[in-house]
């Protein structure tokens, strides 16, 4: 019997749980995992929090605490509201525990030791009054496209362009206001381009015919791209993370999509500390990413390229996403606090869970956005 491995996307601890993340990703991991222990196969179903990265600084400054008050409050908010609605893991862990951080500084030390990064000094803005680089979301400005005074660093939400931060006009710091300054900083680099043609053999012929036409069809135009795949930073200047473990990089930690994907194999060896390596290294596992659509390129092309760089790991056979789900139309916004949450669902319809999880599984989204109104 092949042992399998789901996983589902670990969530951002900066919020709580609200019906969008049921429906795109744990709904429909659960119900896989329920259909394949029913079968009597050998599955285990791993989550947790992700608790590292700008998201979680960005929600401590909104709220005035530490990023570690933050990821305590929603950590907890979060496992029990998964408890409540059913989700079955055979773990909820954390990327802040110790277990992690060991796992994700070895995995980086393995690949570093064995010369798989390259390393770049590059220009950066930085905050002179409040002493630190600024990463894309803390640079505010305004588009060169459309003239929106208030786009970020990495992106215009009103015209949807992708920015970097170097293309504002006017840039200011989101933390103190002031503007930001272009300074020198080194880091290091997973030369993704190296990986192309391997992961052009995985996924363009590997798995043509096996994964769904809108994760397929998202790694085709990536690896399809005029300028190819470019080597990406896995490190950052963050005061919050997990630090990186190598000579000369005092002050920076681990890139979160870098740390994150590997929070999986953590929590699996937290949850079988001996029978771990069973699901991630037996050449036979069947290792199976559920995720929102937006996490589509960090599962199917980093973090296959990290595990493959490190060697002796199985890479994902599917990683199936699915749509986001609409609420009377608008898509779901934790930003514009557009959502039903499940915690007050809970408060509105206790003891209710198997209704919603019931219309959530009939309504799934297929390749257009899901229709969900509440009566
Ligand atoms: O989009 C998110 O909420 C991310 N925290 C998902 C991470 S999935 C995995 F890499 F851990
Ligand atoms: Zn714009």
């Amino acid at each position: 019997m092949k042992p399998i491995l789901v996983t589902a996307a670990l969530p951002y601890a900066n919020g709580p749980v609200h019906i969008g993340h049921l429906a795109g990703c744990y709904i429909p991991a659960d119900v896989f995992v329920r259909y394949m222990r029913l079968k009597g196969e050998d599955v285990k179903f791993i989550c947790g929090s992700d608790e590292h990265g700008v998201p979680i600084t960005i929600k401590a400054k909104a709220e005035g605490i530490s990023p570690q008050q933050v990821v305590d409050k929603y950590h907890k908010m979060m496992g029990d509201s998964f408890a409540e609605f059913g989700i079955s893991f055979d773990i909820y862990s954390r990327t802040s525990n110790k277990k992690h951080h060991e796992t994700a500084s070895g995995f980086f030390k393995q690949l570093y030791d064995t010369g798989k990064f390259t390393e770049q000094v590059t220009e950066q803005y930085y905050d002179e009054e409040a002493k630190q680089f600024l990463a894309d979301r803390y640079i505010e400005g305004t588009c060169p496209k459309c003239g929106n005074e208030k786009a970020y660093g990495d992106q215009c939400e009103n015209c949807g362009s992708s920015l970097s931060p170097s293309d504002l006009i006017n840039p200011r710091s989101k933390l103190s206001g002031s503007k930001p300054v272009m300074r020198e900083t080194k880091h290091w680099f997973l030369p993704l381009n190296d990986y192309a043609p391997w992961l052009r053999e995985y996924i363009l012929v590997g798995h043509k015919n096996d994964w769904k036409p809108n994760v397929y069809g998202q790694c085709k135009s990536w690896l399809d791209a005029g300028d190819g795949l470019q080597p990406r930073a896995m490190t950052r200047d963050l005061d919050w993370g997990v630090p990186v473990p190598i000579p000369g990089a005092e002050g920076k930690v681990l890139y979160v999509w870098f740390d994150a994907p590997i929070g999986y194999i953590s929590a699996t060896r937290e949850l079988l500390p001996d029978k771990w390596e069973h699901y991630w290294k037996n050449p036979d596992s069947r290792l199976i990413h559920f995720i929102g659509k937006d996490n589509i390129v960090f599962h199917c092309i980093i973090f296959p390229a990290i595990l493959k760089a490190h060697g002796g790991y199985v890479v994902p056979e599917n990683v199936p996403a699915n749509e986001f789900l609409n609420l009377e139309g608008d898509k779901i916004s934790t930003s514009r606090n557009w959502a039903v949450w499940l915690h007050e669902y809970l408060n509105d319809f206790p003891g209710k869970q198997d209704v919603l999880r019931y219309t959530l599984i009939a309504t799934a989204p297929g390749n257009k956005r899901q229709r969900f109104y509440l009566a």
